[in-house]
């Protein structure tokens, strides 16, 4: 969780990565496993499990709910499901950190359960917007206290008779859409929402791994409520989310060629990959395979020069966590760069497009935060000094960027790399980057 102390990092400038690196486990992946896994019949091995303070948030609250969960060990996690009506209410509330997924979702499959429950969150996440959930799941029927602000802690009225509704979603959200098909199994009915773009499609893969029949046609997704699940075993691929930064890294320096093995490709998540070639980079992907249900590869990745671009709209969602990075990329590239229609960015961990702004400002860059995304002049980078503000994945961007500064790169409140990425340091020193942490 995020701590009072100031996590520092200083990342000198210049080098180059190289070598074989797997990145910590997918994050959207880990916490459903944890929760289908503790809802099935049966006992589920996960293997690859994200050992980072989101995850954990999750797998904490299903222990808290009576499930025996193993590990994790080295990313294994062996969960004694305890069947779609088998948990037990929690003596206390449920601590989910930073962890808006974890806020999120399990809003949707606490709604339907028999007793109450109560969501709490460090201070970024309680002051993230939760009607956005809260508001069609009281269409279902469910009952869900929030503070006047619309946001955490939540507070979840146990014994509602939920019914299925139709949902046409305002905002391409997987939060919001997976929270309601996991309301949808204990709904009468079928529970079904059409989303305005598409959204990774994680909980649905996993649904129909645990043995759920789950219908999509096009841009609608449905469930029947009333089934069961059945344990599975799972792989979770290297996050696509945490390889971003390395993409980004090794695009921007000199130099450098890394091959990163074992991330996941689901065709949801892989933006980043689209957007980094339209700018010029050089990626390939090689070994494509499947592992368990979704799709992995590895991809390697060499120096390239970054031409400035205008972000197709319909990529916004298939790279939403990478705009940090990208951002970056963006601020080493020849010419403009223009993102728009990205106005969620501003109520992600932080407001992304302003903290961004801010600390490529801060490096001097020709960067200007609009509503919806932000224009950058790529040029040269300086040394400086910039606040993540707690937020894990600016922390790593401004970290990728000092491979491109002409001076040291300071960053203030670093601590939330812990939540997605556990062994950031280790691995980015091991592969080229000098950064050192202070605790101050
Ligand atoms: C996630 C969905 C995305 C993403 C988040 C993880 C998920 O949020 O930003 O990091 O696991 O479903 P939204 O669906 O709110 O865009």
């Amino acid at each position: 969780m995020s701590s009072s102390k100031n996590i520092q990092y200083r990342v000198s400038s210049g080098g180059a990565l190289n070598g074989d690196i797997r990145v910590a486990g997918d994050k959207s992946i880990s916490h459903r496993s944890i929760m289908l896994g503790s809802l099935a019949d049966g006992v589920t091995e996960v293997s690859g499990f994200l050992e980072g303070e989101d995850s954990l948030a999750t797998l904490r609250a299903f222990r808290d709910m009576g499930v025996k969960i193993q590990g994790p060990d080295k990313g294994r996690v062996t969960i004694h499901g305890v069947g779609i009506d088998g948990l037990r209410p929690s003596n206390k509330p449920l601590d989910l950190g930073n962890s808006g997924t974890s806020m999120r979702l399990m809003a949707g499959l606490l709604a339907g359960q028999k007793f109450d429950s109560t969501l709490v969150g460090d201070s970024s996440l309680s002051g993230r917007p939760m009607r956005r959930v809260t508001d069609p799941l009281a269409t279902m029927g469910a009952k869900i206290d929030t503070t006047d602000k619309g946001c955490a802690p939540l507070h979840v009225h146990g014994g509602q008779t939920l019914k299925g509704i139709h949902y046409d979603m305002p905002m391409a959200s997987a939060q919001v859409k997976s929270c309601l098909l996991l309301a949808g199994l204990y709904a009468q009915g079928e529970t079904s929402v059409t989303e305005p773009g598409v959204t990774r499609d994680h909980t649905e893969r996993m649904l129909r791994a645990f043995g759920y029949n789950v219908e999509v046609k096009g841009n609608h997704v449905s469930v029947q409520g009333g089934g069961r699940l059945k344990a599975t075993t799972i792989e979770v691929p290297a996050d696509i989310s945490s390889t971003a930064f390395f993409l980004v890294g090794a695009s921007i320096a000199a130099n450098s060629e890394i091959r990163l093995t074992h991330v996941g490709i689901n065709p949801t998540r892989t933006g980043v990959i689209d957007i980094l070639k339209l700018m010029g980079a050089d990626l390939t992907l090689e070994n494509e395979r499947m592992a368990g249900g979704e799709p992995v590869a590895d991809i390697v990745v060499r120096s390239a020069k970054l031409n400035g671009i205008e972000i197709p709209e319909h990529l916004v969602p298939l790279a939403i966590d990478e705009f940090p990075a990208l951002f970056v990329a963006a601020a080493c590239a020849e010419g403009k760069t223009v993102l728009t229609g990205a106005e969620e960015l501003r109520v992600k961990e932080s407001d992304r497009i302003q903290v961004m702004a801010d600390g490529l400002i801060a490096l001097g860059v020709d960067a200007q935060a609009t509503p919806d995304g932000m224009i950058i002049n790529g040029g040269q980078l300086n040394g400086g000094r910039v606040d993540s503000h707690g937020d894990h994945r600016i922390a790593m961007s401004f970290a990728m960027a000092a491979l491109r500064a002409s001076g040291e790169i300071v960053i203030d409140n670093c601590a939330n790399v812990a939540t997605s990425f556990p062994n950031f340091v280790e691995i980015v020193n091991g592969a080229g980057l000098s950064l050192k942490v202070n605790s101050l």
